[in-house]
């Protein structure tokens, strides 16, 4: 039987489709190095899955004069990857330049409250230079309706936004409003304020990827969570970050088989310098605790004085906050509080639990900071782990004191468990400022100041630098042998697995922004 004139119709129509913004800006698109919006979808979802949403969309003929633009610049639907459901969509640059009409915005917003109201993960691929300049205040109102579902969605499902390109104007916005933002290297920027705008309006001369290049954005502003070298490394770090997740706030990760294992970890007993001002890298206490090649850190190069990411404790999806001795002292400053503190209510959205490693003196001293907002920023930390429900765990590795100590996940802010290492020094600050306060008479006035500077810090250091303190006041629930902190870990896990907790009814907390 002869396919009728409308299954031809039909297929021509969708082969139409299909061919986004043509060969020739196809070609334009490979030899900048990215593929199509089609072609990445095709890399992200499992073979076969991809059930496309509205081909056919375009823009209003009777509004511009614009040709037929296939898909309006974007496509998108439902998929799964590793067996798991989501929803999509691929900005599509060789379709004007991926720019936002109305129907493009409304499409977005279309698969928005698809992904919400099945209460699946959403994987947006953005590619685009912004508002469509020809469609004027339609554009504008698109963008509103995909802000408004990104926040109505907000800690309901997990949201993900990968840079493939330009994300300029208002097409940095909505990747802002979702939970994890990847930048593929040399290929996305991201700007509110494009450079040729800008050196007309403030005189500024720079380049795309200088303004907003993914180097800025991972190392300075902190608006990348992720950056890749390539389209595919981003690509796979969605595949692995969702194996961290739920598919939606009403879940908990299922966890990964395991096998038998001797969770003891000797050298752990080496990792941290017994002189507490040696600097050693937290990362490596990371890889002796979590289960091989697991931990997937977020920001690693954003604000290095903390260390957050994913990881698996005997197949359980947690969170890590963990200071970082290596730089700054691992001191907690404006940016690393408002790292830790958005990671924390990441986790807490998605039931994800948290463990605390700590070994910190404190906020990090400085007119600059104190200036620019450290109150503000380090009320970030006590509040998001006050208010996080998921099991909490800290283990103070050596160094506690004062706010920090209260700060990061400590007994009387809500924590579920506290252990700390013997060597752990807790109290309300270091022996050395604490003996510049109260011994200040008695060093000047000494025939060798010095030796009783030393000696008083070393009372001190005796007297209240120690975790029994804490422990005999239950503060910490217990002093570990280190080399058992995997296990106790695991154990504190299984623990609290069905923790529930109940809070008084609010609109919303008013968190210090
Ligand atoms: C319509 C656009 C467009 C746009 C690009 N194109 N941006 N069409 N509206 N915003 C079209 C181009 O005309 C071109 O069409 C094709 O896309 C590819 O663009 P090129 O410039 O050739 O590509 P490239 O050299 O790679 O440069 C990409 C770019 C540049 C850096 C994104 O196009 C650019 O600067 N665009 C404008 C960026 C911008 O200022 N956006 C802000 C808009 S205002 P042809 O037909 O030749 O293929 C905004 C405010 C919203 O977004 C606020 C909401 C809250």
């Amino acid at each position: 039987m002869t396919p009728s004139k409308y299954i031809k119709e039909l297929a021509s129509k969708r082969e139409q489709v299909e061919t986004g913004g043509g060969e020739k800006r196809t070609s334009k698109q490979h030899s900048k190095g990215k593929w199509t919006a089609r072609e990445r979808l095709t890399y992200l979802l499992d073979p076969g899955s991809f059930i496309e949403i509205q081909p056919f969309l375009t823009e209003r003929k009777s509004s511009n004069d614009l040709e037929s633009l296939n898909g309006d610049g974007v496509v998108g639907g439902f998929g799964k990857i590793a067996g798991k459901a989501v929803y999509v969509y691929a900005q599509d640059f060789t379709v004007l330049g991926g720019s936002l009409g109305e129907m493009h915005g409304k499409k977005i917003a279309t698969i928005l409250d698809l992904a919400g109201k099945n209460r699946l993960p959403i994987i947006g691929l953005i590619d685009s230079g912004g508002a469509r300049i020809q469609e004027g205040v339609s554009s504008l109102d698109g963008y509103g309706q995909i802000f408004y579902r990104n926040v109505l969605y907000s800690g309901v499902i997990p949201q993900i936004s990968v840079i493939m390109g330009p994300s300029a104007g208002g097409a940095v916005y909505s990747p802002a409003l979702t939970d994890i933002v990847i930048m593929v290297e040399k290929i996305s920027q991201m700007f509110v304020t494009g450079p040729k705008v800008m050196q007309e309006i403030t005189g500024e001369q720079i380049t795309a990827e200088e303004l907003g290049g993914s180097f800025i954005h991972s190392q300075k502003s902190g608006n990348a969570h992720l950056t890749k070298p390539t389209e595919w490394e981003a690509l796979d770090a969605v595949k692995e970050l969702l194996l961290f997740l739920p598919e939606q706030n009403q879940q908990k990760t299922k966890p990964l088989p395991i096998s038998e294992e001797n969770h003891e970890r000797p050298k752990l007993l080496e990792l941290v310098p017994s002189d507490s001002k040696t600097a050693y890298d937290v990362r490596r206490i990371v890889e002796q605790i979590v289960d091989a090649d697991s931990f997937m850190e977020i920001q690693d190069k954003f604000a290095k004085n903390i260390v957050v990411g994913f990881a698996r404790v005997h197949g359980i999806a947690i969170g890590l906050v963990c200071n970082q001795p290596k730089y700054k002292a691992g001191g907690l400053d404006i940016d690393a509080s408002d790292k830790a503190a958005r990671f924390i209510r990441f986790c807490d959205c998605f039931h994800v639990p948290l463990i605390t490693l700590e070994d910190v003196t404190g906020f990090l001293p400085g007119v600059k900071q104190e200036h620019e907002g450290i109150i503000r920023h380090g009320a970030k930390i006590a509040y998001a782990y006050a208010e996080a429900t998921v099991p909490k765990i800290t283990v103070i590795l050596r160094k506690a004191y004062g706010g920090a100590f209260v700060a990061l996940n400590s007994k009387s802010l809500g924590a579920d468990v506290v252990y700390a290492w013997p060597q752990a020094e807790i109290a309300v600050m270091g022996p050395e400022g604490a003996v510049s306060v109260l011994n200040s008479d008695e060093i000047k006035k000494s025939q060798n100041p010095e030796n009783t500077r030393e000696e008083k810090i070393v009372a001190y250091r005796e007297k209240h630098a120690n975790p029994y303190k804490a422990a005999a006041l239950g503060m910490i629930d217990d002093v570990i042998f280190p080399e058992k902190t995997r296990i106790k870990l695991i154990q504190a896990l299984e623990m609290m697995y069905n923790k529930q907790v109940e809070r008084p009814e609010k609109k919303h907390g008013n968190m210090p922004l």
